[in-house]
């Protein structure tokens, strides 16, 4: 079996996995794995942007209240306080490394607005393809340095004494190989992948949070998983692509077939409400029978100002002239993950996390619209400078392969999609979430260890841990909080948006006073 070494391996290639890189490649050995392309994460997908208090009207405590208020004060107030404030510093680094975002005829920079945003502070390049412009200009940095193995496929974490010394890996056509390193960094993103409506990129299953579990690491808050409300769905139903919310924040609405509003009594913020309630308003109207559309009739220049929308309209037949948008609500982000400090550290020395698939508390029960972007750059910079303060470790290698667990009978992916669908979805109850639970374990129950198993099996394996992990931690949830909508434990919105505004009242009185703002 081939062995590698290195300083540090990150796995994963979005934007928090390839900051990660470029900020520490001058001074240590990176080795960057990806499953498939580098090109294939969600960042690379995202469309909206990256949200940052940066104007002069803005203030960095509007943003973290926002955050909090969005993640219904589930949120870790240091982390959420530490990713809003380190904003704009990361903005000038991105901008140092060739990123150019829109700007408007006068030179400053244009700022959308998104759901539950207090103000337009969300910066955008290219319109909305953020994601692709600023991945493209990290990976043209790191692509020149040659840190990428491309079609590599983390299978399992080594791990010696409490400590991750390492991983086994394997290639398209099966080869494994050893890679030990003095740090791990998982950069894998979530598990939206799992859901049959989602926006994410193919690859994006779950495979770091699985990773991490059979390793023994801590993972938390599994039952936050963010419904975006509009995907971009085909005539069979199937969701094609993403769109993007800052459409609504230019003014687009949200109708069902007869052109009634569908947030207009919903929600103070109405369109631009936080994501939880937008989604579970489109859901409930689509399960009374109801089509859902976005309607952009009140937008000007819609295809200059939204390319990568109107380039998905257009691959999948859906025509914009009418403007009307077929939408529905499916799987976007993972709030919760592998549980990591502020630095990244999770609790096995040597494995890190970053991005999405890190839980730094900093989305509480709902992520604010385009605090992912900003997250990945942000804890990547305070991973990076955790990494290269570390003292230099020996290198431990040379341990033998034992084998892994994978299962002797599976279900088609078709059916995991069904179960997280039917059980985990938008709205679970008890009765649901443990009919998904004991279908998790029957399968579980039939794991075997194989010493050289194929990478369809450990997928297969990894999607079921991952969903069982899923159903178990919305299980224990009895209550409703953000994205969590437990039907058997309802919240009374009134009763609800009053406490969330008092809260915020309270928060922002602690904050001005601590910041002396
Ligand atoms: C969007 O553009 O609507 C998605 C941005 C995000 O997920 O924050």
């Amino acid at each position: 079996m081939k062995t590698r070494k290195t300083d540090v391996l990150i796995i994963g290639s979005g934007l928090s996995g390839l900051m990660t890189a470029e900020l520490l490649s001058s001074r240590k050995n990176v080795m960057i794995f990806t499953k498939k392309r580098v090109e294939d994460s969600n960042s690379y997908l995202a469309q909206g942007g990256i949200a940052t208090a940066m104007q002069e009207t803005d203030d960095w405590y509007d943003h973290f209240l926002d955050t909090l208020q969005a993640g219904c004060f589930h949120n870790e107030s240091a982390a959420t306080r530490q990713l809003v404030t380190d904003g704009p510093e990361m903005i000038q680094k991105l901008v140092e490394l060739g990123v150019q975002f829109d700007r408007q005829s006068n030179g400053t920079y244009q700022y959308g607005k998104e759901g539950a945003h207090n103000r337009a502070r969300i910066l955008h390049i290219g319109g909305d393809s953020t994601g692709k412009h600023l991945i493209d200009t990290v990976k043209k940095r790191i692509i020149e340095k040659d840190l990428v193995v491309e079609g590599e496929t983390a299978i399992k974490l080594i791990v010696k004494n409490n400590r991750c010394v390492g991983v086994w890996s394997m290639d398209e056509y099966g080869n494994m190989t050893a890679t030990y390193a003095q740090a791990v960094v998982l950069a894998t993103g979530g598990l939206s992948g799992l859901y049959p409506l989602n926006s994410n990129a193919s690859t994006i299953t779950g495979d770091g949070l699985a990773l991490a579990y059979v390793a023994g690491a801590e993972l938390t808050d599994l039952e936050f998983i963010q419904f975006h409300p509009t995907l971009l769905v085909n005539e069979e139903g199937k969701s094609v692509g993403l769109v993007t919310e800052a459409i609504r924040g230019e003014g687009a609405v949200l109708v069902d077939e007869y052109g009634n509003r569908l947030m207009k009594h919903e929600h103070p913020l109405e369109d631009l409400a936080p994501r939880d309630v937008v989604s579970r308003v489109l859901y409930r109207a689509r399960m009374a029978g109801n089509k859902t559309f976005l309607d952009i009739r009140s937008i000007n220049d819609f295809q200059k100002r939204f390319p990568t929308v109107t380039r998905l309209c257009k691959e999948n037949g859906v025509s914009i002239e009418k403007g009307l948008i077929l939408v529905a609500p499916g799987a976007h982000f993972t709030m919760g993950g592998v549980e990591t400090d502020v630095d990244g550290r999770t609790s096995i020395a040597g494995l890190y996390a970053v991005g999405e698939v890190a839980n730094t508390g900093v989305h509480g029960a709902n992520r604010l619209a385009s605090n992912s972007l900003l997250e990945g750059v942000v804890f990547a910079n305070r991973l990076a400078h955790s990494i290269r303060s570390e003292t230099d470790i020996a290198l431990i290698s040379g341990l033998e392969w034992e084998g892994i667990e994978i299962l002797a009978d599976s279900p088609t992916y078709e059916e995991i999609h069904e179960i997280m669908n039917n059980h985990i979805g938008i709205e679970r109850d008890e009765h649901g979430l443990n009919q998904a639970l004991r279908w998790f374990e029957r399968y579980i129950d039939t794991t075997v260890i194989h010493e050289f198993p194929s990478l369809g099996e450990i997928k297969k394996r990894n999607q079921i841990l991952v969903g069982w992990l899923v159903a178990g931690s919305a299980l224990q949830r009895t209550e409703s909080r953000g994205s969590h909508y437990r039907t058997d434990h309802p919240y009374q919105r009134e009763k609800w948006q009053q406490r969330r505004v008092k809260r915020r009242k309270e928060c922002y009185e602690s904050v001005k006073s601590t910041a002396g703002a």
